[in-house]
């Protein structure tokens, strides 16, 4: 097996993740990277060898012979790079959310249908163990059929990483419901097997807008600091912010299902909780690490936390998000080369942004509910 010819645009930052799919001599070999910073492209060469195509242009990078590539700059930038990509190369692994607009999407979508281009969305989520057990759990008729979930979302490193460089402002991000809730929208959609049809919002700049910014000249600096609390003893936040530090949603589901999805940036502890509510039960997770405990609940009670069984989802390996990054490239690398059907897809991932841009829409307009359009391609 000859290795796939692999290119990163966005190479630094979250491109890092590309680094599971240099494996030289066993099936993929990144031959070229592309970042406007030049230390990171300096510093990669030590992960991809000196005879790397390094670029600052990713023009340049698809001039490459390539096949397969992968798009990690920010969500701004999806939508060139991704329909620039797709007249030269047939395989690319698009980070979320996949742009971020509803059209924006949907001109990608069509390209690639277009073009025969394989694309896959990085909703690594899907491949976390523990997202794949509440699954399990679910297709096994643990808790019957689905009627409700919900999922509340505490960020404590949302005052550093969200509210100080690009994804402070709406124009490179629509909004965090979007850019942060694609993720947790994603889960909410792929356990419930159904799609958000209908939404409606209420949202709120309450906390970063009213803390000391960044000074002229100053770079941002985005990276989590554990001494950086309380946020109001915080500063360094971008001037121009505009989105959402706050954000609450309902979704009307496809199959009579009712979701809710809350996301706060300004908490003290980080923890994703799902609860899925069936006829039979109900499971919730605390914590999205592979030995966070899914607590199922099936028996008439009163109050008891840990519910009727435990379940942990275990660990798979040591790459980031409890595994799931090597996960998910190792089904990019063989989705690349045979086009199986994989666990995250690109309508999927069209979804969570169509529902996180309506969401948006609705808790910019009074909350007005905003139906999910049909995907145009
Ligand atoms: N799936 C996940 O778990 C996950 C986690 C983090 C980030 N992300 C996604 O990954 C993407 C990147 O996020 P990030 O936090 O690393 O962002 P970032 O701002 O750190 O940018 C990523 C890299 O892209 C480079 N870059 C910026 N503009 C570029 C351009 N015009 N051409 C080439 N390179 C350019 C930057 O220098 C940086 O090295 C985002 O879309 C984000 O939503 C996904």
């Amino acid at each position: 097996m000859t290795d796939l010819k692999i290119g990163v645009i966005g190479a630094g930052g979250r491109g890092r993740i590309a680094r599971h799919a240099h494996k030289p001599g066993e099936g993929s070999r990144v031959t070229a990277i592309c970042d406007i910073a030049p230390e990171e492209l300096d510093s990669l060469k030590s992960d991809y060898g000196n005879d790397v195509f390094a670029t600052d242009d990713y023009r340049e990078l698809l001039e490459q012979e390539l096949d397969a590539l992968f798009v990690c700059s920010p969500d701004f930038l999806h939508e060139e790079h991704a329909l620039a990509a797709m007249d030269r190369v047939k395989a690319i692994y698009l980070e979320k959310p996949m742009t971020i607009t509803i059209d924006g999407c949907d001109r990608v979508m069509r390209k690639a249908k277009e073009n025969g281009v394989r694309l896959f969305v990085g909703h690594n989520m899907r491949y976390m163990s523990i997202i794949r057990k509440m699954k399990k759990l679910i297709d096994n008729d643990e808790i019957g059929e689905v009627k409700s979930v919900w999922c509340r979302h505490f960020i404590n490193y949302g005052g550093d990483a969200y509210f100080r460089d690009w994804h402070a402002e709406r124009k490179y991000t629509t909004g965090l419901l979007l850019q942060k809730g694609a993720h947790d929208i994603d889960v909410i959609h792929y356990l419930c097997g159904s799609y958000s049809t209908r939404v409606s919002a209420f949202g709120a700049l309450s906390v970063y807008d009213k803390l000391p910014t960044l000074k002229d000249g100053e770079k941002p600096d985005a990276t989590f600091n554990e001494s950086h609390w309380p946020p109001e003893k915080c500063s360094g936040f971008n001037p121009r912010m505009d989105v959402e530090d706050q954000s609450s949603m309902i979704m009307q589901m496809e199959k009579g299902i009712i979701g809710a999805y809350l996301q706060c940036h300004f908490t003290p502890d980080s923890c994703r909780n799902y609860t899925v509510i069936g006829t039979k039960g109900r499971i919730e997770n605390i914590g999205d690490g592979p030995e966070s405990p899914i607590m199922l609940w099936n028996r008439r009670r009163g109050f008891d936390c840990i519910g009727d069984k435990v379940f942990r989802g275990g660990s798979i390996n040591n790459s980031g998000h409890g595994g799931a990054d090597e996960e998910i490239v190792k089904d990019f690398i063989s989705y690349a080369r045979d086009g199986h059907e994989t666990v995250a897809t690109a309508y999927a991932a069209r979804m969570a942004v169509a529902t996180g841009y309506c969401a948006t829409e609705s808790l910019r307009n009074g909350g007005q509910p905003q139906d999910i359009p049909a995907c145009n391609i």
